[in-house]
């Protein structure tokens, strides 16, 4: 099952083609057409290198641009015949460039490898890949601080544990997801400055004879300088293992978050509303509606996780430098990418709708005795003992267990029983609005504080 002649551009010291199997096994077009602008524009930088330093002359090195250009115009038109038998987008170019433009194109390869290329193309696509992906994860933030302000004094029930713990501000709870957020655009920002260096000029692994200026290529392609030993440049595929495992990162936040929303859609909860365009039905059950983009997108973070340990193992045992299993980066690098920044954006488009029911929240935190430790700080500043206070507050909810109603329904002699150092007072820190207005300090879920902390989270996104 041998094809007819050996390959086009590698095939000088070959006696007969690849094996059609073999071919259709290391092709990597099927994947990696994504790489084609990224190609182009470096190709374009390093035939402008080539002929500043006098490989091409000037005239070759437009011929040859204008070809790249051509060739890039005619891929994002959707008519380029990509062709599995020249193996990867960097062939199906050159191959093209050499049709259209004659011997010349032949000259394109001089003093590179793919090597160095493919290292080249894939940190030019990351760089806008991230681009991309921050502005997103920025324009979630700014949704949610905007929920935030809107939700300040909303009262919802804390939990650890899942039970109820103490009451908080469903402001300041939008805020905690914005904090996370904010480290997860400050880490992408990081591995875009730590990947944003150029190989070219690695060649296939030890550099190249000719003179080349790799930071005249640097520059043109917006690097911010070039990878200092050419081993190093061709093999390592850390940026490609630091981006997705910040986004691993990412989706196991969002996948918490979907777990909230999750719980609050639920009846049982009934805490939030989602618009009817962000759910969808059952087939079965015609009174459901579910909140699949919160369950899909929790879903979807087993995926990238198991990427993250894609990337880890195909690295793990490589000796340097290039080897082929690097082009096994490619699908865990880009499914990553595509899968983390939809799960972003349509959480950034869904979650200024979602509407808050600040009743049941309410009633929720009030159910759930969630002011007993204002209770418990109440005697304390009365005197008494905190592990003294944590007991009497213990048989003040019992009783109110008891009675089957809330602390502060109890009445003031039924208090008084449990301690003496209980006044008139009292209820004033045993209301939801009391308790929340109390804890104000900066972190605090203080309505004033929520405000003040949604303002400085709009001017660092600003920043
Ligand atoms: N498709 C290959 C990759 O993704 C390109 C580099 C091939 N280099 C080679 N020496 N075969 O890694």
């Amino acid at each position: 099952m041998s094809t007819q002649s050996s390959h086009q551009t590698w095939g000088g010291r070959f006696a007969e083609g690849p094996d059609a199997r073999v071919a259709a096994f290391t092709e990597s077009i099927s994947f990696e057409t994504r790489l084609a602008p990224y190609d182009i524009q470096g190709s374009i930088a390093h035939a402008g290198m080539l002929a500043h330093i006098g490989v091409l002359t000037s005239a070759e090195f437009e011929t040859i641009r204008d070809g790249l250009l051509a060739i890039d115009e005619q891929i994002a038109a959707g008519e380029f015949p990509w062709d599995p038998a020249l193996e990867d987008v960097h062939m199906n170019i050159e191959a093209r460039l050499t049709e259209n433009i004659g011997h010349l194109g032949k000259k394109l390869h001089t003093a590179r490898s793919r090597n160095d290329q493919v290292a080249t193309d894939v940190r030019l696509w990351l760089r806008d890949a991230l681009d991309h992906l921050i502005g997103e994860v920025d324009r979630l933030r700014s949704g949610l601080i905007g929920l935030a302000e809107r939700e300040a004094d909303t009262i919802m029930p804390g939990f650890t544990h899942l039970q109820v713990a103490q009451p908080v501000t469903f402001g300041h709870h939008m805020l905690a997801w914005q904090a996370m957020l904010a480290r997860d655009a400050e880490r992408l920002g990081q591995i875009r400055a730590r990947a944003n260096v150029l190989p070219l000029g690695a060649a296939a692994l030890a550099g190249t004879t000719f003179a080349i200026d790799r930071e005249r290529v640097a520059a043109e392609l917006g690097f911010d300088g070039v990878i200092d030993n050419s081993l190093d440049a061709v093999s390592d595929r850390d940026f490609a293992i630091e981006f997705v495992s910040a986004s691993a990162t990412i989706m196991m936040h969002l996948s918490r978050f979907s777990e909230e929303l999750i719980l609050w859609m639920s009846p049982a909860f009934g805490f939030v509303e989602l618009p009817d365009r962000y759910c969808t039905g059952s087939s079965i059950m015609p009174q459901k509606k579910n909140p699949d983009v919160a369950e899909l997108t929790r879903g979807k973070t087993a995926r990238v996780q198991g990427h993250l340990t894609a990337l880890l193992t195909l690295m793990k045992g490589q000796p340097l430098a290039y080897n082929r299993d690097n082009q096994e980066d490619k699908i865990p690098m880009f499914d990553t990418a595509d899968t983390v920044t939809t799960c972003i954006a349509l959480f950034a488009d869904m979650m200024p709708h979602v509407a808050v029911d600040s009743a049941q929240c309410r009633e929720a935190a009030r159910r759930g005795f969630a002011t007993a430790t204002d209770l418990a700080d109440y005697l304390v500043r009365a005197g008494v003992a905190f592990r003294d206070a944590h007991e009497i507050v213990g048989n003040c909810v019992s009783t109110a267990i008891e009675q089957g109603c809330d602390l502060a329904e109890l009445e003031l002699a039924t208090l008084q029983r449990f301690s003496d150092a209980i006044g008139g007072d009292v209820y004033e820190v045993l209301t939801l609005e009391g308790s929340v207005a109390a804890r104000d300090h900066i972190g605090g879920t203080a309505p004033n504080q929520v405000r003040a902390a949604a303002a400085r989270a709009r001017a660092a996104l600003a920043g």
